[in-house]
C-alpha cells in the first residue's frame, strides 16, 4: 500500500485520518488529498462542530462550519470524527456565567440534544468531554465543573448516548499519551467514576501533540494504552502532530521526527483496542502549532507545498 489510510487498514487499524479546518476547503490542491479516503479514510472539523461555532449564543444554533467538513465525508465515504460537545475553550462566554447545577444542567442538555442530534447517524465517534484536566491532575475549573463538579462529566455522556446512541462516545485529552502521570491517573479515576454513575464511555482519544526527540516512546504509549484498555472498548489517537522546536530543521531533525511518528503508530499497532490514528491537520499549511507555540512548526506529515516529507514515507514503508 502506498496511501496512509490503505495501508491503516491494512494492518488491521479501521483508519488513518486528518482535522480538516473550513478556510482550507477552498483549496483544491489540498482537498484533492484532504477527499482522497485512500489517503484519509476518517476526517474531524478543526473547529467546526464546537461550541463557539454551534451555539455562540443561547439557543440559536448554527451548523454551516460544522457541516461543510462534515458533508465533504458524506459525499466522500470517509468516516467523521465528531469534535466536541463539552470544553472549557473555544467557548462561548455566555456559557461561562454563574449558573446553578440545574441550569447548567439544563444548557448542557440542550447544547448536547442540538448538537449532536443535527450529526445524528453521521458521526463514528464524537469526542463528548475534552480536557477536563490540568496537567497536575486537577480537574480544570470550568464553568461546567464549578457548577456541576464530576457529574457534568457524567451528565454529557449519558445525553449524548440518548441523542445518538450509534455514535462512540469517547473523553479526549492530552498529556494522557505518555506512562505514567498524575493526569492519566486522574482520567483512570474519573472514568471509573462516572462509569459508576451509569455514563457510557466507549473510548479514550489520547490527543497526541508533542515534540520532536521529546515524544513518547512506544513502551510508553504502550504502557498507558495497556491501562486504558481495562477501561474501554476503543482507544484513538486523536490529534497527532510532532512539532520542532527549532526551525528551520535539518535532515537529522526530519529523520528523527519520522522515527518519533513511527512509535505512534507501531505503538497503535501493536494495541488491540487502537482502532486510529488522525493526525491534526496533514499539511504544515495548516497546522495550528505556528499560532500556538511561535517559533515551532513543521509538525505534520505533508510540508507546506503538499510534498511528503521523509515521517510520511516511513509509515508507508512500515509495510
Ligand atoms: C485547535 C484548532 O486546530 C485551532 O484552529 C484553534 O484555533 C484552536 O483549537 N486540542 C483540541 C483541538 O482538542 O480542538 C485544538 O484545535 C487543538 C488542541
Amino acid at each position: 500500500a502506498c496511501q496512509l489510510d490503505k495501508w491503516a487498514k491494512a494492518a488491521g487499524l479501521k483508519y488513518f485520518g486528518t482535522a480538516v479546518d473550513n478556510p482550507s476547503l477552498s483549496n483544491q490542491g489540498y482537498m484533492k488529498i484532504a477527499r482522497d479516503k485512500d489517503e484519509f479514510g476518517q476526517i474531524t472539523p478543526a473547529n467546526g462542530q464546537k461550541w463557539s461555532n454551534t451555539e455562540s449564543s443561547q439557543g440559536r444554533f448554527g451548523y454551516g462550519s460544522g457541516d461543510a467538513i462534515a458533508n465533504v465525508a458524506k459525499q466522500t465515504g470517509q468516516l467523521l470524527r465528531c469534535h466536541t460537545l463539552v470544553w472549557y475553550n473555544q467557548l462561548p462566554s455566555w456559557v461561562s456565567s454563574n449558573y446553578n447545577k440545574d441550569q447548567m444542567q439544563r444548557i448542557i442538555t440542550t447544547h448536547i440534544q442540538n448538537v449532536a442530534g443535527h450529526y445524528k447517524g453521521q458521526c463514528y465517534a464524537w469526542d463528548v468531554v475534552n480536557e477536563a484536566f490540568e496537567d497536575d491532575g486537577k480537574f480544570r475549573q470550568s464553568a461546567m465543573y464549578r457548577a456541576m463538579g464530576v457529574d457534568y462529566i457524567t451528565h454529557s455522556f449519558k445525553v449524548a448516548s440518548q441523542t445518538d446512541p450509534g455514535a462512540k462516545l469517547y473523553y479526549n485529552d492530552f498529556n494522557i499519551e505518555r506512562c505514567c502521570n498524575a493526569k492519566i491517573n486522574a482520567t483512570i479515576a474519573m472514568i471509573k467514576t462516572i462509569k459508576a454513575a451509569g455514563a457510557p464511555v466507549d473510548g479514550i482519544g489520547m490527543q497526541g501533540h508533542s515534540r520532536v526527540g521529546k515524544s513518547p516512546s512506544k513502551k510508553e504509549l504502550m504502557d498507558t494504552m495497556a491501562r486504558f484498555s481495562e477501561l474501554v472498548s476503543e482507544l484513538a489517537y486523536t490529534e497527532i502532530d510532532i512539532r520542532h522546536t527549532k526551525l528551520p530543521t535539518s535532515a537529522a531533525d526530519r529523520e528523527q521526527q519520522a522515527k518519533d511518528y513511527l512509535d505512534v503508530v507501531a505503538a497503535c499497532l501493536e494495541t488491540p483496542k487502537c482502532v486510529g490514528i488522525t493526525i491534526w491537520d496533514y499539511t504544515d499549511q495548516y497546522s495550528w502549532i505556528p499560532g500556538q507555540y511561535p517559533g515551532e512548526g513543521e509538525a505534520c506529515l505533508f510540508d507546506k507545498s503538499l510534498n511528503k516529507k521523509p515521517a510520511y514515507t516511513s509509515i508507508i514503508s512500515l509495510f
